[in-house]
């Protein structure tokens, strides 16, 4: 497969194959969202298709749930699973400590329980998204659509105190309609360029009562897998 593919995605296929590697038999699995963790779920439905491989997952998306069960991929719910030994996703960014941005793709809520209830988050991303700082990449936060507009001035103001590079924030869109996630909320994206204590926003953002779930991964990943685009990759 690796062959055919860009640059950029050699290197998410990289990274996902070598995360397949720590999959064993029984486990049950947090399944990611995202086009790197669909190379994963591939390349685990490759595994239990040629070795027999038996494993249960947990999807962090409807779109990661329908990718699974066309591959194979036997599917169960959190409640049914409780407990996870390994969830294996994507990043929008990943500082030297290895905290994240997550939910470019909008699934950043079932993502963090799916990990929080991981005995191990794997994560897996192409090398540009290894940053010295988080922020570049817009915070994703996911609000209830109720009263959006006055969650959005508290979270102007929750900005005004902390160490931040910017502090605008867009209503993210599919189309001229706001975009719903899978639970039927809407995101918000934080444009801060630069986060001081991304610990701090974290806990801050989520006070607000109209705010769900922020994309800020704190302490959550044990493991970073970048991939190269010559097929390389890099563990942290
Ligand atoms: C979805 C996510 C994704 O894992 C993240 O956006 C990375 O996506 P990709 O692998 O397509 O770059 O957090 O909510």
């Amino acid at each position: 497969m690796a062959a055919e593919l860009s640059p950029i995605d050699k290197a998410k296929f990289a990274a996902a194959k070598r995360a397949v590697d720590f999959v064993e038999d029984g486990m049950k699995l947090g399944l990611g969202t995202g086009s790197t963790a669909a190379f994963m779920v591939r390349c685990l439905g490759e595994r239990v298709r040629s070795e027999g491989l038996r494993v249960q997952g947990v999807p962090t998306s409807n779109r990661t749930a329908e990718l699974a069960r066309q591959l194979g991929i036997p599917v169960i719910t959190l409640d049914e699973a409780k407990w996870l030994d390994l969830t294996i996703d994507g990043a929008d960014e990943v500082d030297p400590q290895l905290n994240l941005i997550k939910g470019g793709g909008a699934a950043l809520l079932q993502e963090k329980i799916v990990a929080t209830a991981s005995e191990r988050m794997i994560v897996i991303a192409d090398a540009a998204k290894d940053v010295p700082q988080l922020g570049a990449f817009p915070l994703p936060v996911e609000v209830i659509p109720f009263g959006w507009q006055t969650t959005q001035l508290l979270i102007g103001q929750v900005l005004e105190g902390l160490d931040v590079g910017g502090r605008e924030t867009t209503l993210r869109r599919a189309g001229d309609q706001p975009l719903r996630t899978d639970e039927n909320n809407y995101i918000l994206d934080l444009h801060l360029g630069r986060i001081g204590n991304p610990r701090q926003l974290a806990l801050m953002l989520n006070q607000i009562p109209g705010v769900v779930e922020n994309g800020l991964f704190i302490e959550i990943c044990d493991t970073v897998i970048f991939g190269h685009d010559d097929g390389r990759v890099t563990l942290r």
